[in-house]
């Protein structure tokens, strides 16, 4: 059900959940001020409650009183790139947010969206947890029928078109320096000119204590079983670029050349071959190693597991 920026900002205020869009993926919003509010997003997601929540604001200013310490570079770090497509996890003064919104660490993720949408509305509730809005374990929504498929046509959303990035944001924690512990929109290279260095990547199977619960979990993943291996083989159909062409029936991500359209279209090419019906998909990881193409290898890798 479509409804209007008024009626998001009503809803929210009552402890209802809705879909807002943003520049990445659509959220399942919840206010924060509202425990409620934030149960029903796990619940209606499916969402272990270990796994915890991002603080979506309007401006940086608004995460002032939640903050205990701002490591080095966070301002910096806010300012290029807020609003936009960066999560920051930050140690946090605990009785300022709810344990369950963090799933009872001492830490919060904070992002800036940058959809002139989610920021109005911001402006009207407040800060609101936003989890991505799909189902968990299905690929992330990117517009709003891709909610409607997920939690029905009741559901209400507050519909901002097809979402221009089309892949979450990236998260980075600092320990010793920023590390990215989610890869997303932006890549690693993009934080060097504010950083002086480019931050790593670190892999929740490498960690006894993983820095981002979420890794953990199965992702992204459609029905059908996808392969990532050199060679197609028995598969039913190919996950792959318009600009190839391949013996089986093609779900298009895109152009080989040009990852930020292969990015936007990544999530409804992955709910395409679960609406064709196939079983077994092969899919053409031929790209290069480098940028955005990093994080649709390991969206890809995640939807690839089969538990
Ligand atoms: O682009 C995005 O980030 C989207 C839009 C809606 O803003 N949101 C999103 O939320 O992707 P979600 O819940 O699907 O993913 C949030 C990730 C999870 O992997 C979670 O474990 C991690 O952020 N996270 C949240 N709080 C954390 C914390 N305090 N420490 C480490 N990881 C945290
Ligand atoms: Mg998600």
């Amino acid at each position: 059900m479509r409804i209007s920026l008024e009626e998001a900002a009503a809803l929210l205020k009552t402890g209802e959940i809705v879909a807002v869009p943003t520049e990445t993926v659509y959220g399942l919003a919840a206010s924060l001020e509202r425990p409620d509010a934030i149960a029903k997003v796990f619940t209606s997601k499916g969402r272990p409650s270990n796994n915890p929540l991002i603080i979506h604001v309007a401006t940086i200013e608004q995460i002032t009183d939640y903050v205990d310490n701002f490591p080095p570079f966070t301002k910096e770090l806010a300012q290029a790139f807020w609003p936009g497509p960066l999560t920051l996890v930050l140690p946090i003064i605990e009785k300022q947010i709810p344990s369950q919104a963090r799933a009872g660490l001492p830490t919060a993720a904070f992002r800036v969206p940058n959809h002139p949408l989610a920021q109005a509305l911001l402006i009207k509730t407040g800060p609101l947890v936003m989890p991505s809005a799909n189902k968990s374990g299905r690929p992330s929504a990117t517009q709003a029928s891709h909610v409607e498929d997920d939690f029905g046509s009741h559901f209400p959303i507050l519909d901002g078109g097809p979402c221009t990035r089309g892949l979450e944001s990236t998260i980075l924690i600092y320990t010793n320096k920023w590390v990215i512990i989610r890869q997303g929109s932006l890549p690693a290279q993009a934080f060097q000119e504010i950083l002086g260095y480019i931050p790593t990547i670190q892999m929740a199977e490498n960690s006894h204590t993983p820095l981002c619960p979420g890794q953990l979990f199965r992702h992204y993943a459609p029905q059908a079983s996808l392969s990532l291996s050199p060679k197609l083989q028995q598969e039913d159909a190919v996950l792959g670029f318009s600009d190839r062409n391949y013996p089986k029936p093609l779900i298009t991500l895109g152009p080989s050349n040009d990852p930020e359209t292969v990015a936007h279209h990544f999530y409804s090419a992955l709910r395409e071959i679960d609406i064709q019906g196939y079983q077994t998909v092969w899919v053409d990881t031929d790209f290069p190693r480098t940028g955005l193409w990093l994080t649709l290898l390991e969206r890809l890798q995640k939807a690839s597991q089969k538990s």
